[in-house]
């Protein structure tokens, strides 16, 4: 059942204290994607998401966020659609700035990828701030594509991620896993 499946991935999911840097626990992804068993668990349950959801295509978020879209993409029989970090990207590319904690980051798509009829999944591993998510909703909307909606591995409640982002969905479902 879903609560045996939660179990299983919490239990493939790592505490790292203090990495990568005093005061910050990382949550490590490496042993669930080492379990072919979790992985495809989770891969299964990211492909039934975005027939729910009605998409027709898949982005991923840098990096970590390409591993899960990737696979569940192809499950799904949709696209993969990648928003990297600035100057990867080498065709015609929209361009997203957001603020992080400290400073700024900027984010980008192939402006050809989305389509206004495409229906759009963002998959990631983690929400944090919201702010890397949010931002991927601002650029496929400026594709003109719409927004299936979010769906993440995992939520860092104790940060206002969700708060964030939920103005962003504008009635889109934020799924975690
Ligand atoms: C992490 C994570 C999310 C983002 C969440 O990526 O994978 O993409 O941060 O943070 P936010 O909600 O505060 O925006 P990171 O930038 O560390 O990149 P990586 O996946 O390439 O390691």
């Amino acid at each position: 059942g879903a609560g045996e499946l939660r179990e299983l991935l919490a239990g493939r999911i790592r505490d790292v204290p203090d990495y990568p840097e005093p005061g910050v626990l990382f949550k490590d992804i490496t042993p669930l994607l080492a379990d072919p068993e979790a992985f495809g668990a989770l891969t299964g349950v990211l492909a039934g998401l975005c027939r729910e959801r009605g998409a027709t295509k898949v982005v991923g978020l840098e990096a970590r966020g390409f591993i899960l879209a990737a696979p569940a993409a192809v499950r799904a029989g949709l696209g993969f659609i990648p928003v990297r970090k600035a100057g990867k990207l080498p065709g015609a590319t929209l361009s997203q700035a957001y603020e992080l904690e400290y400073g700024s980051a900027e984010i980008e798509i192939h402006a050809e990828d989305l389509v206004p009829d495409d229906r759009v999944l963002v998959i990631d591993d983690v929400l944090a701030t919201g702010g890397t998510a949010e931002a991927s909703l601002r650029l496929i909307r400026r594709t003109g594509a719409r927004v299936a909606g979010v769906a993440v591995l995992m939520e860092l409640s104790f940060l206002p991620g969700r708060a964030r982002l939920e103005a962003a969905l504008e009635g889109a479902p934020l799924d975690v896993v």
